[in-house]
């Protein structure tokens, strides 16, 4: 796949198949998630890597949270049963050494790196940013000393979404003289 093939043609897929996702393939993804730009070079991302029970126990956890919840949790019923369906769930950490929004830009940077992999791999992935809702309660089951920043899901695809509208460059950008 060429670069165009690779940027143009990832989508977000909520849809998997129940087959396995080899772990060479989940290292192949978060190796190409440490090759992004971090501010200083702080490479303030850090990976959980869920698969099998340990999915099966977050995701568990994760919709009783929901189901606690006394405020509108948007699409997160959505986002959980996604988790529940997908092979592997990865859960990313900034390590926030400095407090600054730039190591948020680095670990995003590396998320979409992995969403650009997975794709390049035939793999299907969705970034998930609904775990805010109960963000506490993540960052408590996990008792790691980072700010949780995205869940991202990774599997076979079993859904072939069409194109999702796009602005167009005149939309986005000036070109100033
Ligand atoms: C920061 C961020 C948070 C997102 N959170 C969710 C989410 O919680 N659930 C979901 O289904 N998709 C989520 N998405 C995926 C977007 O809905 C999706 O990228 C967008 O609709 C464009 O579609 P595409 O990814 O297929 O191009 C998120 C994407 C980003 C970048």
């Amino acid at each position: 796949m060429n670069i165009d093939d690779v940027i143009k043609g990832r989508r977000s897929i909520r849809i998997y198949k129940n087959d396995e996702v080899k772990e060479d393939l989940i290292r192949e993804i978060i190796e190409a998630a440490t090759f992004a730009p971090s501010a200083k070079n702080s490479q303030s991302w850090r990976f959980t890597v869920l698969t099998g029970e340990s999915k099966d126990k977050f995701t568990d956890m994760y919709r009783s949270e929901l189901d606690k919840s006394t405020i509108d949790v948007g699409s997160s019923y959505g986002s959980c049963s996604m988790m529940e369906e997908a092979p592997v769930v990865i859960v990313v950490w900034n390590t926030n050494e400095l407090g600054w929004s730039t190591e948020v830009h680095s670990v995003s940077a590396a998320i979409q790196n992995i969403l650009l992999k997975a794709h390049a791999l035939g793999l299907g992935t969705c970034w998930i940013g609904d775990i805010f809702y109960t963000y506490e309660a993540i960052v408590d089951y996990f008792n790691k000393p980072w700010k949780l920043l995205a869940t991202i899901t990774v599997g076979w695809s079993d859904a072939k979404p069409g194109p999702r509208p796009r602005l167009s460059v005149d939309d986005v950008a000036e070109f100033l003289n």
